[in-house]
């Protein structure tokens, strides 16, 4: 066992602190199942955001000493620290100590129509046959869990409301390098946008903080790539 002290950023609607927890953690115990031991044991007040306890549901990423990590992953002696400091995700909006808003973000993620979209309709279910090597161009990008780590780091997003974000833009691309996918010109108006690819800063750091190695900087340049060579398309179109 070893005394860890938890210094948490704390938000009551109105006024901004730092709270300190004192606990003793054992090999193999998680951020997460500290705060559920601060909310259980010391003080019930306290809120955050947690749902899956594995790294599925992405619900509980906070910042950990500085970098946003999933609470339920991140094991307190890996940290090898006594002091560790917990916040909220930066670029959302807090609402009570660890809680921050999402809606802006999951409107981001539906605007760029993250889904399967076809040119045909079928009156009977079909199958869709893909071949590992077309599987491979966007698997990847299928593991985000939206925890949101990627946009708290982002500094367009920090300094652009309408900015899509790192993860929106990953879904877009996943679902465009899709195979079985026909929805390209309908997301890339959407990309094309003040919001869109082009106000990315290259600053990577998405790349760097993702839980799951997504690497939404690469789909960020993918999507830009597919942007400008469509834009191209349409001028000659115009031209001729
Ligand atoms: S609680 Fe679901 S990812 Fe951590």
């Amino acid at each position: 066992m070893v005394k860890v002290e938890f210094r948490i950023r704390r938000f009551d609607g109105e006024r901004s602190y730092w709270e300190s927890y004192e606990l003793e953690a054992k090999r193999g115990m998680t951020v997460l199942e500290a705060l559920f031991h601060i909310k259980e044991n010391l003080d019930g007040s306290l809120a955050f955001r947690a749902s899956c306890r594995m790294g599925i549901c992405g619900s509980c990423a906070v910042k950990i000493n500085d970098k946003p990590r999933l609470a339920c992953e991140t094991q307190i002696l890996a940290i090898g620290k006594s002091l560790i400091k917990i916040e909220p995700l930066d670029n959302f909006r807090i609402l009570k100590d660890l809680v921050t808003d999402f809606e802006g973000f999951f409107a981001k993620h539906k605007k760029v129509k993250p889904y399967l979209i076809r040119d045909v309709s079928y009156s009977n279910p079909v199958e869709l046959l893909q071949s590992p090597r077309e599987l491979d161009r966007y698997y990847i990008y299928t593991l985000c869990i939206k925890c949101g780590a990627c946009y708290s780091v982002c500094p367009a997003a920090a300094t652009r409301e309408s900015y899509l974000g790192p993860a929106a833009m990953t879904a877009a691309y996943r679902f465009c390098a899709d195979s079985r996918d026909r929805g390209k010109r309908k997301r890339i108006p959407i990309l094309s946008e003040d919001g869109g690819v082009w106000r990315c800063h290259l600053a990577m750091e998405c790349s760097e903080v993702c839980p799951k190695g997504v690497e939404p900087a690469k789909a960020v340049q993918m999507m830009r790539r597919s942007t400008a060579i469509e834009m191209i398309r349409s001028l000659f179109r115009r031209s001729r």
